[in-house]
């Protein structure tokens, strides 16, 4: 494993830290405290048919990114983004332009599409999979192998192929991190990211 010990923007990164099979392409910016663990690339071309690959990709301080992890580039300048103290765990696949916020934890083996909105306090369980251009709320927690392809508002809990609310994650989360504000003014801004992110 290597830890970012100060903040770096890597510009043109095209190397392989050997001892650990790490691979690191295009711009990427690396916060301090992130770790990333055997075999995660990072910043490799998006996959997708029009290869524009403009985008950097941005990871915040203290995520922890685990082993055979593969984080795309984005396909416009606004790039693939994931927040501070994220906790990537082992084979989880994060698609070009998706961007992610603080404190999410995503399982092992989690597939995530391009362009998703996975909002702050988010939990993704085991193997689930997310549909291009999905949305997942604040606090929300998604079951291990739920198959997510509409948006799941701040802390529903969903279950399922296709995945579906099972009830309210509220409580614990909001418990949890102290967060500020009601669930209404949650359901506010997720509106407005979900108005921005088809236009
Ligand atoms: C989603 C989850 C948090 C629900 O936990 P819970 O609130 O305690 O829910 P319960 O176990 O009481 O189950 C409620 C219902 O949902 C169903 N259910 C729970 N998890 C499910 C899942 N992942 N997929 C399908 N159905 C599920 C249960 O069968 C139950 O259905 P029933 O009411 O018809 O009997 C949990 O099951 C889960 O998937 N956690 C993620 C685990 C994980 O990925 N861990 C990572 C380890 S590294």
């Amino acid at each position: 494993m290597i830890e970012i010990t100060d903040n770096q923007f890597i510009k043109n990164a095209n190397f392989l830290q050997k001892d650990f099979g790490i691979k690191i392409f295009g711009d990427v910016y690396l916060s301090k405290g992130v770790k990333i663990c055997p075999n995660v690339t990072i910043g490799c071309y998006p996959e997708h048919l029009f290869n524009g690959a403009k985008g950097i990709v941005f990871i915040g301080k203290n995520t922890t990114i685990r082993e055979n992890t593969v984080i795309s580039r984005g396909t416009t300048n606004s790039g693939t983004i994931i927040g501070s103290n994220c906790y990537i765990m082992n084979g989880s696949y994060i698609a070009h332009d998706t961007k992610i916020g603080d404190n999410v934890i995503i399982s092992s083996g989690v597939r995530i599409g391009g362009h998703c909105r996975i909002q702050s306090y988010s939990n993704l369980g085991m193997n689930s999979c997310f549909h291009q251009f999905t949305c997942v709320g604040t606090g929300a927690m998604v079951g291990m192998g739920a198959v997510v392809i509409k948006h799941v508002l701040p802390f529903q809990k969903v279950v399922g192929n296709p995945a579906k609310s099972i009830g309210s994650n509220g409580d614990y989360i909001r418990k949890k991190y102290q967060l500020p504000f009601t669930n209404e003014e949650y359901y506010e801004i997720f509106d407005s990211v979900k108005s921005k992110k088809r236009a």
